[in-house]
């Protein structure tokens, strides 16, 4: 195929997929261990979860929100980044609408801590908020409760 062709074809491929919009000021991402997923339950918020699975329909954020990612790192930090969380990424308005990142991960990975979030959050400009590990302390809750709520106070948040 030459190249033109195939930037058509994706972008018909975009065009056709399957899409649910959210409006909610948290979005996560949580593979099948679920820790993530376990922490976030417990906030004060409600939230939406990036697709696991390439069958089910891709979020698109509709309104500012902050990003709560694990890391899974590969080769010295490399490809930390899961496919469903670049996927979702590659959606401008996905990005556009990103205002902060939380990481999640375990300190047990020395400088690569993290590392998708801090990736994220240099490459698109916005603050890393917190950061904990696996499923999160009482106290990362309390933090993080916390930490939101200052965020989406009116004139408190910076970009735009
Ligand atoms: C294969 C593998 C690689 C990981 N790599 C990193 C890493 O590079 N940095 C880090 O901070 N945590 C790393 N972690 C820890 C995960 O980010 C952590 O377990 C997280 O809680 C997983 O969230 P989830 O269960 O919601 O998917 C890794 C975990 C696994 C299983």
């Amino acid at each position: 195929m030459p190249p033109a062709a195939v930037a058509d074809y994706r972008q018909n491929a975009e065009a056709n997929e399957a899409t649910v919009t959210t409006d909610t000021t948290l979005i996560y991402f949580s593979s099948v261990s679920e820790n993530t997923r376990r922490f976030v339950e417990k906030l004060n918020v409600s939230a939406a979860r990036i697709p696991v699975f390439p069958t089910e329909p891709q979020l698109i954020a509709t309104a500012p929100y902050v990003l709560l990612i694990p890391t899974y790192g590969g080769e010295r930090g490399k490809r930390s980044i899961l496919p469903q969380i670049m996927k979702f990424l590659g959606h401008e308005a996905n990005r556009a609408n990103l205002r902060g990142v939380i990481g999640a991960g375990n300190t047990n990975f020395g400088e690569y801590y993290c590392i998708a979030a801090k990736k994220i959050a240099a490459k698109c400009n916005v603050p890393v908020l917190y950061t904990f590990e696996l499923m999160g302390t009482p106290e990362d809750v309390l933090n993080v409760n916390e930490g939101l709520e200052t965020f989406w106070a009116p004139a408190s948040h910076k970009k735009k």
